[in-house]
């Protein structure tokens, strides 16, 4: 990474984090590690590949660091205080409009003075990227922390192209007219020309939403997969309002998945587990919505029940630490870990735990290692925009081995219509379904892969990317 003189950018995304993360070490040191959650592994790759610049949150509060290069893309840094951290992201961005926004599982909540940071961090934002934006620039702005984010900036800078996309479910209206600035909001994403969600219904729910809160007069026809996006004319422009499911990508973890040392690596961690008959894999960041209490409760009666023995079966759990210092989070981190204590205190041997928990990201390749050796992945949200983890399993098995366990409140459901599809609220549902995937015949198994395989490598991130640019008109733009 070096300092560099900075140039300003003909495209820019903008995203609460950059891609990579400051981290402070306990003898005093920093690094840049690789920042979580799916937002930057899908668009990581996509601007690396485009040589732009991304403006973001360096990920601790209270460091101001000059723009710099990270392997061909510029990173601006936006500074964030520690007040602004909690008022602002830990708050109104993870404690009132996460939940809201994934069907209230976790009760929103409503402060005034987190309303205030995030108006105050999202002008910001604005600014930092109308400094960094070239003449006619594109800029994409992505999610729910800088809803506010399009409107300043064209107000700063008429000049650019700016397209929006909400990484997370867009909710029901009836859930959505609970927010006390659900006006703002809406007047906020409608400074974009084009606003992007995952599923048609998310941009019929927006379309219901200026006309009922801004009295505008969006287009009624059904918003389509890519194409036939709704349009909102707002003063003397048209926003454009579509479906763009994102995906990964799926050729570089297809390589991954066929390099020698990943295939040895899934081996030796069959081995270290004690080569069980099957294994079964979460891979999550630790999050309420991610339904990991779900499976857990599903293993634990599973293996009450005698359907499974638990010489022959064994789960791994990696959770990815995240947002510690949210109530919310901090609860299900307990009762998560409780559950792993006492199916193991009821079921495992010495040596020989039912589940092993990992609270730790891994990298990529041990990533991938841990894909190629699971014979059922387990996806269970209660409610996930997409969930790219599900396409990422999918991605590295090219021997067609393995199932998964998808539910339907993942975006990626729409999609994955091969996978075990399961009802998350359905305990009884889950566990069939886990015994079908465990069951299943070889033969069966492999149609099912290869028809999940067909779909998510001809649908990959730069395919998302380029569908959206394309619809926002700026497929053409030049690089920085
Ligand atoms: P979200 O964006 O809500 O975290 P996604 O499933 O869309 O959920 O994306 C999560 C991303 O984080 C994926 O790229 C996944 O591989 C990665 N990830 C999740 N947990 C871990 C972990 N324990 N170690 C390494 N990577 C992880
Ligand atoms: C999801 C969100 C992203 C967020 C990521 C990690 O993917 O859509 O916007 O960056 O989770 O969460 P965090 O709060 O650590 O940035």
């Amino acid at each position: 990474m070096a300092s560099s003189p900075v140039s300003k950018a003909d495209f820019i995304v903008v995203a609460n984090r950059l891609p990579v993360d400051l981290e402070r070490l306990e003898d005093g040191t920093e690094r840049w590690k690789r920042s979580p959650g799916g937002l930057v592994s899908a668009l990581e790759p996509f601007l690396r590949s485009r040589s732009g610049a991304w403006v973001g949150w360096p990920g601790v509060p209270d460091v101001e660091v000059e723009p710099f290069e990270d392997t061909g893309v510029h990173l601006h840094p936006v500074p964030l205080s520690a007040k602004e951290v909690a008022d602002y992201y830990e708050g109104f961005s993870n404690g009132t409009l996460w939940p809201l926004y994934h069907d209230v599982v976790a009760p929103p909540v409503y402060h005034r003075h987190w309303w205030e940071a995030y108006v105050r961090v999202n002008r910001r934002f604005a600014d930092a990227t109308a400094e960094a934006a070239g003449p006619g620039a594109t800029v994409w702005v992505q999610d729910y922390q800088l809803q506010l984010v399009p409107a300043m900036l064209r107000e700063r800078r008429p000049d650019l192209k700016i397209g929006f996309f909400l990484h997370i479910p867009f909710p029901p209206v009836e859930l959505f007219q609970q927010l006390p600035w659900r006006t703002e909001i809406i007047r906020g994403l409608l400074g974009a020309d084009l606003v992007g969600f995952h599923r048609p219904g998310g941009a019929q729910n927006f379309l219901w939403l200026a006309r009922r809160l801004l009295g505008l007069e969006p287009s009624r026809g059904a918003v389509g997969v890519r194409t036939r996006p709704g349009v909102v004319p707002n003063g003397d422009r048209m926003v454009r309002v579509g479906a763009f499911p994102i995906s990964i990508d799926s050729a570089g973890l297809d390589a991954l998945a066929h390099d020698p040392d990943v295939q040895k690596r899934a081996q030796e961690i069959r081995n270290e587990l004690g080569n069980p008959k099957k294994i079964m894999l979460g891979v999550d960041r630790l999050d309420y919505t991610k339904g990991i209490d779900v499976r857990l409760h599903a293993l634990g009666e599973m293996l009450a029940e005698g359907r499974i023995d638990p010489e022959d079966v064994i789960m791994v759990q990696l959770a990815t630490p995240s947002r510690e210092r949210v109530e919310h989070y901090q609860q299900m981190r307990d009762d998560i870990e409780g559950l792993v204590g006492r199916i193991n205190g009821q079921f495992g041997k010495i040596g020989h735990p039912a589940v092993h928990y990992l609270h730790q990201s891994v990298d990529r390749k041990e990533l991938v290692a841990y894909f190629c050796a699971a014979d059922v992945m387990v996806v269970t949200p209660v409610r996930d925009g997409m969930n790219l983890v599900c396409k990422e399993y999918v991605a590295t098995r090219h021997d067609l081995g393995g199932a998964l366990v998808l539910s339907e409140f993942a975006g990626a459901a729409a999609e994955l219509t091969s996978a075990f599809l399961v009802n998350p609220h359905d305990l009884d549902g889950v566990k069939n379904a886990l015994q079908a995937a465990l069951d299943v015949d070889p033969a069966e198994g492999r149609r099912r892969m290869r028809a999940l395989r067909r779909q998510v490598l001809t649908h990959d991130v730069d395919r998302w990317a380029r569908s959206f640019l394309e619809a926002l008109g700026a497929q053409e733009t030049n690089n920085a």
